[in-house]
């Protein structure tokens, strides 16, 4: 499988959402990441459920939803009928991720665990055979443009190995400060999904970064 690329909104221009959509939906990204942030378990406050609603109502790529917020379970439903295809929760927000994971999948949603840069790949080793992706947070969450935190490689390693050892059907995405430089040689470590914002967003002609990010390697 060639790897998904997933440009992550939060960098467009909220001003022009509209076209910025159109834009990714006549590129060959696979996905459009959605970041959800409450203040409380990161320290910024993003988009909700109009905006989600809004460019569901124009994607034509599955929306791959990041929830960076307290006690996700009080909104999985929400999020679904809102147009989430994947949905993904932290593992630092899950008391009982076994029973939150299940309802993201008993809703038709792809399920998926992200785990911040200090949280170790060791601690999802009973939830794999219950989940769809992981997502390794390669910046601290919170905002787009960090810099690439490069002990991050030796995580998506790590997990390639727990889950091939296993034979488990499990997406390693990674998420934060992801450019055309660092994003070859996490694919060949075994990155499956590149989530990348300001890489894009920020580029004279974005759809030809993202061309760029998928034809890799
Ligand atoms: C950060 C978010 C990322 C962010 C990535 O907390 O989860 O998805 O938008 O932005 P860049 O690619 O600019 O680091
Ligand atoms: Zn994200």
């Amino acid at each position: 499988m060639s790897h998904i690329v997933a440009p992550s909104l939060l960098a467009a221009d909220f001003s022009n959402l509209g076209s910025e959509v159109e834009m990714i939906n006549e590129s060959l990204a696979d996905w459009l990441h959605l970041d959800i942030m409450d203040g409380v378990f990161v320290p910024n406050i993003s988009f909700g459920f109009p905006v989600i609603e809004a460019v569901r109502d124009i994607s034509i790529k599955p929306l791959d939803v990041h929830l960076m917020i307290t006690d996700p379970d009080r909104y999985i439903k929400r999020f679904h009928d809102s147009g989430a295809s994947n949905l993904t929760v932290h593992y630092e927000t899950c008391t009982h991720l076994h029973r939150t994971v299940h309802e993201i999948r008993s809703l038709g949603m792809k399920a998926g665990v992200a785990l911040n840069p200090h949280t170790p790949v060791m601690m999802l080793k009973d939830i794999l055979p219950f989940i769809d992706m992981v997502l390794i947070m390669t910046v601290n969450p919170g905002f787009g443009g960090q810099s690439f935190i490069p002990a991050s490689l030796n995580k998506v390693g790590e997990l390639r190995s727990m889950i091939d050892e296993e034979g488990y059907d499990v997406l390693i995405e990674v998420d934060g400060g992801i450019d055309t430089q660092n994003a070859p040689l996490l694919v060949h470590t075994g990155v499956d999904v590149l989530v990348a914002g300001n890489t894009i967003f920020s580029a004279e002609d974005p759809e030809s970064v993202i061309n760029r990010l998928k034809a890799l390697i």
